[in-house]
Formats: structure tokens, C-alpha cells, sequence
């Protein structure tokens, strides 16, 4: 079947498409229906099914007979050391872990927050939260304590489950330091929290409230997987919108099954018992749908690489992992990439390793650069797939679907609408546009199985940051358009997040770090363009009348700020002082026209400017960072 013939099935007999999928997902209730439209424009799926995830991912595959084969493959180059999971020994640690955690009164629907760094062990610690029905928010290790605090205090988790450290090229990465930060912080207090010591780095354990990973399981009973209904939330999954405060994505069970099963033929080409390589971390979605569960779903085997594309030890180490372990599909992100091609700008280092299994590269998570794309085409000789998602949807919108029909490949474009996503471009006031044409890309409702049905806790705000301003549609927060031939391409956000080395920043969480230093009267954060990360914040910093401090010490000072309370991984190490911010006559600062002017693309002075002399002092401070050189 083609793919045209494939999205028109979808497009005629959504029931039909997706209760077929669903035949490749082992239920405890079979679905008598696909979509329950009852509460439109709020949709869910699979709603009368009752199913585990856990069983699909793990213990189904045992029972089929394949419980030698390896699960998950744990590459880590920052400890040296490599070590095989089988899938009959993942079901034996995944159980023993969900049954003393259910000991410690872990039921369904509870929440666990996981605080790892990419160790087996984090998803072993998903696997047991699904096997039990809880339901886990994973935090990434980059974050600060007031970033886990923020999380704690809305998922109110029952358990944390964190590791002892983390391990940076640079530095080892202090977590458990970080969680007493973050339990300080918060409100909400977890009953207790697991600890998984690292040789690296034992952390003490505060009495009465921590317990060790092995000492907490020893002789407990293993436990069974506990049934949930199909719109179960499976995790909530915290990602940036355009204020402080995270939107928590929530993924309901049933769906996600189908979908990420779906997804592993049809997009990436793979199945039982090939291996199947994400390189990212479990804290993003990437992690969670392509490094935890589709692989396993799929009974694939999955690569955890605890290491990066260079420096560990150098720009062959993604080729290296590719060859020892024989990786069939692998994804990583433009970023990644252009690391590797900055060191190894002739692809030399390519050739050190074989790759003879290696069918496919995908990319995602940001924009994929033409010159990205050509140096991995020409080096790798395989088909380079850029394909587009968000946290909100848990898989790709649009992509080229390999396993289906390898449609041609635009550079630039991450190709085509995925079955189940009818994807439009609408003017502002919410009309299809011609093709060519820029505008918002919008989803028309309902959204395919798997995606968000909601905001956990924030109901409201999901149907005022997606649904309400063009009734009908889903709002991705993405402008671009669609070509003649159906091909989309993404090129901005349309809100206040940027993109930094493919990880998802709002710049209106970082702004109100900053306003909230004793010296700053006012501020704005934009991305500007940068060469490796693709997007690189900057900070305008006013400051209050009469402070006579030095610039430099402020900015240090901000600088410092941001990291501790949102993390290194925002990546914030520049901002310069200014007299007045550009805004419109209505107090609107003019954050578009500033990033325009910082990298040297054509902009028109905004009608509802209210100084335009302001973009000249703007234009001179972006010169004294070297930006703005026109
Ligand atoms: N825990 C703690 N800190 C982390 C972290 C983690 N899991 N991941 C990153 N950080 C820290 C880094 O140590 C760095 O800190 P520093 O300011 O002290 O140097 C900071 O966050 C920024 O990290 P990063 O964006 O990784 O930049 P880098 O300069 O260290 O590395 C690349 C550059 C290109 C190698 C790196 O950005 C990379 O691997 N990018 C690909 C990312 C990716 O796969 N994204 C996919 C998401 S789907
Ligand atoms: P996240 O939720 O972290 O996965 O980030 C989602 C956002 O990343 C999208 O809304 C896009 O802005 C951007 N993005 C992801 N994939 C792509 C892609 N292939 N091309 C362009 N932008 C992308």
C-alpha cells in the first residue's frame, strides 16, 4: 500500500485504521471503539479497553519466547563500561522494583517523579510505574531544584525515584544535592523517595524518608501488572510554554500503545529484534516514546547512551555505537550533527567504523539545516529523514515513512502529514491559506491516538493554549506552510519558545528569572541563530534608576541566576545592559524585529513602534556582542 493509499484509509475510516493497529497490542479488555468524541473538542481514545503497558514492553515478549534477546543496550563511555539487558532480566528487575514499590503503598494513579540520568535503571523505573497503573514524570537531569520543586508541587508525586549523580564530560552532576534542594522548595513532600547509588558518587540518604534502589527491593514480592483503562494517564511529561510555568503533557495509555507501535514499522522500518538507537535522554519526549517504550513495545532492542556526539572521546562515538551494536534505525538531533561535522568536517572518522545494518537516519526536535542534512547524505550514504513532533503529540506529525513507502526527500521539509494528522495553514483569522503561502500550522481536531488529551491538572489552559484561537484545531505553535506536492515546512514558533541544541526553553521562563534580580527594572529574552545549537538565548537587561553598579556584574549576576533556577541545560550565558526595550504603542516589546536585527535578516520598521530610535541602541548593543554586523 502507498502511502496516499494509507492516509486516505485513515482519512475514510478512522475507526477501521486504528482498531486495526490496535490488533498489535495485547489487551486485558479489547477496545469496543476507537475515538470517544462524548466530550468534543476534547477527545480520547480506546476509552472502554483495559490494558498494561508494561506487559507490551516487556512481559509479552518473554512469553512469545524471546526472553534472551537483548532489551536494552547501556553505552556509557562517561563510566566506561557496557552492559546487556535481556528481556527476561528486565522483567525480572522491572517487577521486583514494581513490587516494592507497591509495598512502600504505590497504587494506580499515583504519581513518582524519576530524577535519572540515562541509566537502564530510569527506565526500569518507568516500566515498574506502568506495570503498577502509577503514573511517572520524569525530569530531566539539566534542571536546577526550583525546576523540580515547580514539578513536585504540581504532580504532588507520592515517590521519587532519583539516582546519586549524573556524569557530565566536565563535571559529575550532584542529584541528590539538587532533590533535597527541591523537596526544601516545595510544598508537596513525597512519602519517600528511592535511591539509585552510583559508584561515581554515593549520596547520603536522609533517614526516615530515603531508601536505597537494591536494599528496598530485597526480598520483596515481584509484582503483576495491574490493568488500566485505556485513558489512563501513563506520565505526565512537563514542557515549556510561554510563561514560567511548565504545561504538564499528559499521555493516556492506550493510545500511545497503538501510535508508538504503529510508528516503528511505518516510520522507522524496524521490528522484533532489530536494534533501534534514539540519541537523547529520557527526559524528553524522544526519550520517552523512541529510547523507552516504542523500542520495547516493538520488541526491539533499545541503545541507552549515557555519553555525547563528541568529546566521549570524539566525533566517531555515535558511528562506533552504530557498529558494535549493529543499530538498524537511529535518530538524533540536527544539533548532534553538526558537533560531529564541526570536528570531522570531511566525514573522515565515518568511515573508521562499519555500519553494514544502518538503514535510515532520522532527525528531529529542530529544524534540520540543509548543510546538515547533504554532509550526513553524503558520509553516511543512506537516506537522511528530517521528521517533525512535539512533547504534545508524542511522535511525528510528519515524516517520510520508510517502512510504508520512502517518499523523496525535500531538504528542508520533514515531508508529509502522518495518517491521523490532518495538518492545515491558517491565516490569523483562522482561514486556509494557498499553498506557499506562510501562516500558524494548525492540526484539525480530533488529534490521532497517543496524542495529549489534556494538561495535567489545567484543563483551562489546554483549551486556551490550544484549542481557542482557531476553533476546531489544535494549535502546534509552529508557522511554516505546504507546498504543492503536500510537503510541510516548519520555520518559527509562533509563541515564546526557542529551540537550543533541540531542547524546548521559553524565553518567558527565563525572563522572569531575570526580573526577578534586585538590579533589573525590566527585561526581555530572545534565540538568536547560532551555528552549533541552532538557537542561543540572550538576555536585555534595564536596570533600575539609579543603579550605578557595574554592567558587567549584573549581567555575571543574571547569568548565574538562570542557571541556578532553571539549569544549565538553558543554556544562558549571555545579556547586556540597555536603556529602553522596543515596544509597540501598546507596551508590546518587540522581540521579532530584535531577533530579525541580531541576525542580519531584513526586517521592516514595525507601524506600532513607539520610539524607533530605540532599535538604534538595540542595534549597538547586539554590535558589542557580535551580532547585528549587517
Ligand atoms: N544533566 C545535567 N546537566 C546537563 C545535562 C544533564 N543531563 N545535559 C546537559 N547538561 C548541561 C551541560 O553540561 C552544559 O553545562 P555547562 O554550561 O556547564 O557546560 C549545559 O547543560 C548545556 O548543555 P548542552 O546543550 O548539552 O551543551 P554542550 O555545549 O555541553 O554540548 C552538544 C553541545 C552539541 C554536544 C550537545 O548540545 C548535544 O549533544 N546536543 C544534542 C542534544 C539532543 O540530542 N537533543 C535532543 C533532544 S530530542
Ligand atoms: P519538543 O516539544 O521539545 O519536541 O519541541 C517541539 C518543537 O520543536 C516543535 O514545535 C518545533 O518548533 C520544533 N521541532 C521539532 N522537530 C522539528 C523539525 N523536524 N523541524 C523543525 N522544527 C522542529
Amino acid at each position: 500500500m502507498t502511502y496516499a493509499q494509507l492516509y486516505g484509509q485513515r482519512r475514510d475510516d478512522p475507526e477501521g485504521f486504528w482498531l486495526a493497529a490496535a490488533g498489535a497490542i495485547d489487551w486485558v479488555k479489547q477496545p469496543g471503539h476507537a475515538l470517544n468524541a462524548s466530550r468534543a473538542p476534547l477527545y480520547e481514545w480506546f476509552t472502554d479497553a483495559e490494558v498494561n503497558t508494561c506487559w507490551n514492553a516487556v512481559d509479552r515478549h518473554v512469553a512469545a519466547g524471546r526472553g534472551d534477546q537483548p532489551a536494552i543496550i547501556h553505552d556509557s563511555p562517561v563510566t566506561g563500561t557496557k552492559h546487556v539487558i535481556t528481556y527476561a532480566e528486565l522483567l525480572d528487575r522491572v517487577s521486583r522494583l514494581a513490587g516494592a514499590l507497591k509495598a512502600k503503598g504505590i497504587q494506580k494513579g499515583d504519581r513518582v517523579i524519576i530524577y535519572m540520568p540515562m541509566v537502564p535503571e530510569a527506565l526500569e523505573a518507568m516500566l515498574a510505574c506502568a506495570r503498577l497503573g502509577a503514573i511517572h514524570s520524569v525530569v530531566f537531569g539539566g534542571f536546577a531544584a526550583a525546576e523540580l520543586a515547580v514539578r513536585i508541587d504540581d504532580c504532588t508525586p507520592k515517590a521519587i525515584i532519583a539516582a546519586s549523580c549524573g556524569i557530565e564530560p566536565s563535571r559529575v552532576v550532584h542529584y541528590k544535592p539538587l532533590l533535597d534542594a527541591a523537596i526544601d522548595l516545595a510544598d508537596h513532600k513525597p512519602d519517600f523517595c528511592v535511591i539509585f547509588q552510583r559508584e561515581q558518587e554515593v549520596a547520603k540518604l536522609t533517614p526516615g524518608r530515603d531508601v536505597a534502589w537494591h536494599e528496598f527491593q530485597y526480598g520483596v514480592t515481584p509484582a503483576d501488572c495491574t490493568p488500566v483503562e485505556g485513558n489512563h494517564p501513563a506520565y505526565i511529561l512537563y514542557t515549556s510554554g510561554t510563561t514560567g510555568a511548565p504545561k504538564g503533557v499528559v499521555r493516556p495509555t492506550a493510545g500511545h500503545l497503538v501510535a508508538l507501535n504503529w510508528t516503528m514499522r511505518a516510520i522507522y522500518n524496524v521490528g522484533a529484534g532489530d536494534v533501534f538507537w534514539a540519541a537523547s535522554d529520557v527526559g524528553w519526549v524522544v526519550g520517552h516514546s523512541y529510547i523507552c517504550y516504542a523500542p520495547l513495545i516493538a520488541g526491539c532492542t533499545t541503545v541507552v547512551y549515557e555519553g555525547k556526539p563528541v568529546g566521549t572521546p570524539d566525533a566517531a562515538a555515535f558511528w562506533r555505537v552504530i557498529s558494535e551494536h549493529n543499530v538498524r534505525s537511529f535518530f538524533t538531533a540536527p544539533t548532534a550533527l553538526r558537533a560531529i561535522k564541526r570536528d570531522d568536517p570531511e566525514g573522515k572518522l565515518v568511515n573508521r567504523y562499519p555500519m553494514p545494518n544502518l538503514q535510515a537516519l532520522f532527525l528531529a526536535g529542530e529544524r534540520a539545516d540543509p548543510d546538515t542534512i547533504h554532509w550526513a547524505q553524503q558520509h553516511l550514504n543512506i537516506p537522511v529523514i528530517d521528521h517533525w513532533w512535539q512533547t504534545e503529540t508524542g511522535y511525528a506529525i510528519a515524516a517520510n515513512p520508510l517502512g510504508i513507502e520512502q517518499l523523496p526527500v525535500k531538504i528542508g521539509s520533514p515531508s508529509v502529514a502522518m495518517p491521523g494528522f490532518d495538518v492545515q495553514v491558517l491565516d490569523e483569522g483562522g482561514h486556509p491559506v494557498s499553498a506557499g503561502t506562510l501562516g500558524a500550522i494548525a492540526i484539525k481536531l480530533p488529534l490521532p491516538p497517543g496524542t495529549l488529551p489534556t494538561l495535567w491538572n489545567a484543563e483551562d489552559r489546554f483549551i486556551k493554549s490550544y484549542l481557542s484561537h482557531f476553533p476546531g484545531f489544535y494549535e502546534t505553535g509552529d508557522a511554516g506552510y505546504i507546498d504543492a506536492d503536500g510537503y510541510l515546512y516548519i520555520m518559527a514558533r509562533t509563541d515564546d519558545v526557542i529551540n537550543v541544541a533541540g531542547h524546548r526553553l521559553s524565553t518567558g521562563a527565563m525572563e522572569e528569572v531575570l526580573a526577578a534580580h534586585r538590579d533589573v527594572a525590566e527585561c526581555a529574552v530572545i534565540g538568536v541563530a547560532d551555528d552549533l545549537k541552532g538557537q542561543s538565548p540572550l538576555g536585555f537587561l534595564c536596570l533600575n534608576k539609579g543603579c550605578l553598579r557595574d554592567h558587567a556584574d549584573v549581567v555575571k549576576e543574571c547569568v548565574t541566576l538562570v542557571r541556578e533556577k532553571i539549569g544549565p541545560v538553558a543554556d544562558f550565558k549571555r545579556a547586556v545592559v540597555v536603556d529602553r526595550l522596543p515596544k509597540t504603542r501598546s507596551g508590546k516589546i518587540l522581540r521579532g524585529t530584535m531577533v530579525k536585527i541580531a541576525d542580519n535578516q531584513p526586517w521592516k520598521m514595525p507601524a506600532t513602534i513607539d520610539d524607533p530610535a530605540i532599535l538604534d541602541e538595540i542595534t549597538v548593543a547586539l554590535q558589542s556582542l557580535g551580532l547585528a554586523r549587517g
